[in-house]
């Protein structure tokens, strides 16, 4: 088993001044290589965005809000992240059609199929799916609790780096030195796009303000149609306490050497404006100030509070 020291020798590789996690960076060729459908609907996050969250909403408008259909494999099998390109696991084995290795076995899957793709600077998107015109699903997090969440993410994520103190990394998210680069990159590229693709561009802040509101957008995108009782339904199920206690979606059954859970919860809190609970006066207004500059000309607003 990796121990915690050992994982945190992890040294992240890069593409294109983007850092990444080894893993990936090693099986480029083959993800760049992904053979996206036409009906594939992409999920694009930056991490923490909310990635998890989107994916139960996803799977549930699929399954009609069917919740045993949820339960019938974790979530990151349900979508598998095509960065990984990881050997398929024992548990997957009947969820989709080959259980061939990684890529093969998202190309295989039933149309429409929903990939989730843990952040991804455009530029490093397989270009298959723009050729494909697919449709994309990305949701977006206010940069402050962003970093919160990463930061935590990385105490207890034995396969990323140490994030060191709070100071430490606060330098660090700012510089963009994590896995899947800046923050202000990643928001910037998907804004912008989002007019000349079939991109449907949500807020984590808006769907914990008015869940029903953003699921049944996803669910038009996504051109369903549950009825008002099953969307009820889906509002409850993908609540941050039900997904808590879920553990096809709490990743409890990942093994303690590589998350572990008594450090921070992968579900953790699931608020907005956690940011005041860790950010001191002086650097807040840092922050503001360097998010003005970073940010200048690009006309997107972020709740920062509830
Ligand atoms: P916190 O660390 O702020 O609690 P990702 O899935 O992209 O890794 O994002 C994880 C973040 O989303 C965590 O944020 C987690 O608690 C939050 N999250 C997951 N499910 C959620 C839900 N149903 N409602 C609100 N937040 C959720």
């Amino acid at each position: 088993a990796l121990t915690s020291e050992l994982g945190k020798q992890i040294k992240l590789k890069e593409v294109e001044g983007t850092l990444l996690q080894p893993a990936t960076v090693d099986n480029w060729s083959q993800i760049q290589s992904f053979e996206a459908k036409p009906d594939d609907l992409l999920i694009c996050t930056y991490p923490k965005a909310g990635t998890t969250w989107i994916q139960e909403i996803v799977d549930m408008i699929e399954q009609n809000g069917d919740v045993e259909k949820c339960q019938r494999a974790i979530i990151q099998h349900r979508h598998p992240f095509i960065e990984w390109a990881r050997p398929p696991q024992p548990s997957e084995t009947g969820f989709h059609h080959v259980a061939q290795a990684g890529l093969k076995l998202l190309s295989s899957s039933n149309p429409p199929a929903s990939i989730s793709q843990s952040a991804k600077i455009i530029d490093l998107l397989p270009p298959s799916f723009w050729e494909n015109n697919c449709k994309f699903l990305y949701v977006a997090r206010n940069a402050k609790d962003c970093m919160v969440s990463y930061y935590h993410f990385q105490r207890m994520n034995h396969m990323l780096p140490d994030p060191g103190t709070w100071e430490e990394y606060f330098e660090t998210f700012i510089d963009g030195k994590v896995v899947w680069g800046s923050w202000f990159d990643h928001v910037k590229g998907w804004w912008e796009m989002k007019d000349r693709h079939q991109i449907l561009f949500l807020f984590y802040e808006d769907i914990k303000r008015d869940p029903k509101h953003e699921i049944r957008k996803v669910m038009q995108f996504m051109g369903k149609n549950v009825d008002e009782t099953v969307l009820d339904k889906i509002v409850q199920e993908t609540s941050f306490e039900k997904m808590k206690e879920n553990p096809m979606t709490n990743r409890s059954t990942v093994s303690k050497s590589i998350m572990d859970q008594s450090i921070s919860s992968f579900m953790r809190k699931g608020t907005v404006g956690d940011w005041k609970n860790h950010f001191t006066v002086a650097q807040n207004e840092r922050f503001d100030e360097i998010y003005r500059k970073k940010m200048e000309g690009t006309a997107i607003n972020f709740c920062m509070e509830l």
